[in-house]
């Protein structure tokens, strides 16, 4: 159970490499065009947004599941560590995927606001930059790239 769970979470991280790339593309080209703020940069801003609050979800029940979640915070309590995957997983990963999350969302909902179209822009950019560089940083990129079942 555990080692599928972890196979899915790491083959959907793509998913949310790919959701982000897109909104963050769709957004970037809109403003640079001034376009006006559509269906297509709305759609894939609320695609991103599911895709990674799933993500989210799926890396809460695997923090459950793993040696290096709730079980490696549990040892980091007693014995305190910085430099390793326990601190990462127990700790960074977790954090940092979450606070990332809060841009996104905001980013998304500011969108949707009535507005004109350049500050809609606006606040997708800076809302989805924040949270894919969030993302990209706390990935662990030393584990597999693929996890077959
Ligand atoms: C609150 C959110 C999240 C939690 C609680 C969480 C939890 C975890 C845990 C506990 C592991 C360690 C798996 C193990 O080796 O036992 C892990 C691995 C991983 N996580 Fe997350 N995660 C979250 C969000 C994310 C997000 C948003 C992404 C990417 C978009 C991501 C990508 C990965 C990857 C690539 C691995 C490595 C999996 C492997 O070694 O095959 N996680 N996560």
């Amino acid at each position: 159970m555990y080692e599928q769970w972890r196979a899915i979470h790491n083959l959907t991280r793509w998913l949310v490499l790919i959701s982000a790339g897109a909104a963050l593309f769709a957004v970037y080209r809109g403003f640079w065009q001034q376009r006006v703020f559509g269906v297509l940069e709305r759609r894939l801003g609320l695609l991103f947004t599911i895709v990674y609050g799933v993500q989210i979800v799926l890396g809460l029940v695997l923090y459950g599941l793993s040696p290096y979640g709730i079980r490696a915070l549990r040892v980091l309590m007693v014995v305190p560590e910085r430099n390793t995957e326990l601190a990462f997983f127990g700790a960074y990963h977790l954090l940092v995927m979450l606070v990332s999350f809060v841009p996104v969302q905001l980013g998304y909902s500011l969108a949707k606001r009535p507005n004109e179209s350049r500050r809609k822009y606006i606040y997708a950019m800076a809302g989805y930059t924040l949270g894919t560089l969030g993302i990209l940083v706390a990935i662990p990129w030393w584990r597999p790239w693929l996890r077959l079942f």
